[in-house]
């Protein structure tokens, strides 16, 4: 008897996630935010920070922050739950509403966690090919989305790797005509893209899921979902407790108090995205994909692995294998990094493209 032997059977194979090489390169894989934290928020952070913060545990529903939260979102705090980013919203959503006999229906490619999550719920996940230029295949979402067991489905706008965007109408479209949850993962929103959070009041079906990870706090893990108060009931039976530390409640309330740092570098990353597409599309044989995200999705004439490792020896590190169907395999994905990153990012790529 092995180890592997006391392993659930249906995920004895996942592959454990596996962390990008550091060392002394300009990080451009994780659509983070490139910009240094503002100082004086730090300091306000601290300044907020009383002895007790640490020796007791944290607010259960952080209370504080779903207020400031529904403030600058106009959602009510009775809809709001906090995650420890939101993948483990993910994770929460498919252990509710997941599970063995059931589905998840997913727009591939696009955020690999929502497959790896249904895998580790035994939800069954049912990835539907989007059309050739990533937009939604709405007939065929919808049929899958009508079987009987589909109680999710994940579409993320602007989508992670590709950049695109749903449109709301079409998000409306499909509320109108299924049951099942419909989740629409807005973690790149601050970049593009229209939200759908005022539709939460219309449909009792409907979660929006955002994160602070891509413009402030990917390092302290603070997500949240929005969601009429039936779903929110139900989740709560089934979140941790304390899955939000203490800490990471009072940066992020720090940071929406002082939004107006973060909103001038989101304005900075989206001219720089602007700009890297026209540089990028200027090269011979690459072909962008117009993104409204602080990521490019990019084809490149030639072994996309290959460029990969250059680029990183070069001192780059970029996504390589955003996905396995539609070419993706001949893509990589870079993070918007600041005008600086981004000129050497532009250097090296060019000089390893053969003209
Ligand atoms: C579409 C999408 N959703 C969710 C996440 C997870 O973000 P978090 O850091 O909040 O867990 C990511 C991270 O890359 C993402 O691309």
């Amino acid at each position: 008897m092995q180890i592997r032997d006391l392993v659930r059977e249906d995920i004895r194979n996942l592959v454990p996630y596996e962390p990008h090489p550091y060392g002394d390169v300009i990080k451009l894989d994780a659509n983070e935010n490139p910009h240094t934290f503002p100082a004086p928020v730090i300091k306000e952070i601290f300044e907020t920070l009383t002895g007790d913060v640490f020796t007791r545990y944290p607010d259960p529903l952080g209370n504080e922050l779903r207020k400031a939260i529904g403030q600058v979102t106009g959602a009510s705090p009775e809809n709001i739950i906090l995650g420890n980013g939101s993948d483990e919203l993910i994770q929460l959503l498919l252990q509710t509403f997941g599970g063995p006999g059931r589905r998840v229906v997913i727009p591939a490619p696009t955020f690999s966690m929502y497959k790896i999550h249904g895998q580790i719920t035994g939800t069954e996940p049912v990835e539907i090919p989007r059309n050739s230029d990533f937009t939604l295949d709405e007939e065929r979402l919808l049929a899958e989305m009508q079987v009987a067991g589909t109680t999710t489905a994940f579409i993320a706008t602007p989508n992670n790797p590709t950049g695109t965007v749903v449109p709301v109408a079409q998000v409306r479209r499909i509320l109108e005509q299924v049951d099942s949850l419909v989740i629409i993962d807005e973690a790149y929103i601050d970049f593009g893209g229209q939200t759908c959070l005022p539709l939460i009041r219309e449909y009792p079906n409907l979660v929006v899921l955002r994160t602070f990870s891509k413009v402030a706090l990917a390092g302290l893990r603070l997500g949240y979902l929005t969601a009429d108060t039936a779903v929110v009931r139900e989740l709560l039976k089934v979140k941790q407790p304390y899955n939000v530390n203490a800490f990471s409640q009072a940066a992020a309330r720090a940071v929406l108090r002082n939004w107006q740092y973060f909103r001038d570098q989101i304005e900075e990353i989206v001219a720089e995205r602007e700009r890297l597409e026209a540089e990028m599309g200027k090269i011979k044989g690459i072909d962008v994909v117009p993104s409204k995200a602080n990521f490019i999705l990019f084809r490149v004439p030639v072994p996309a692995a290959g460029l990969h490792d250059a680029l990183l020896e070069s001192g780059v590190l970029v996504r390589k294998n955003p996905g396995i169907t539609h070419g993706l395999e001949q893509c990589l994905r870079v993070t918007v990094g600041t005008r600086q990153e981004n000129d050497f990012f532009l250097e090296k790529l060019t000089k390893l493209i053969p003209i």
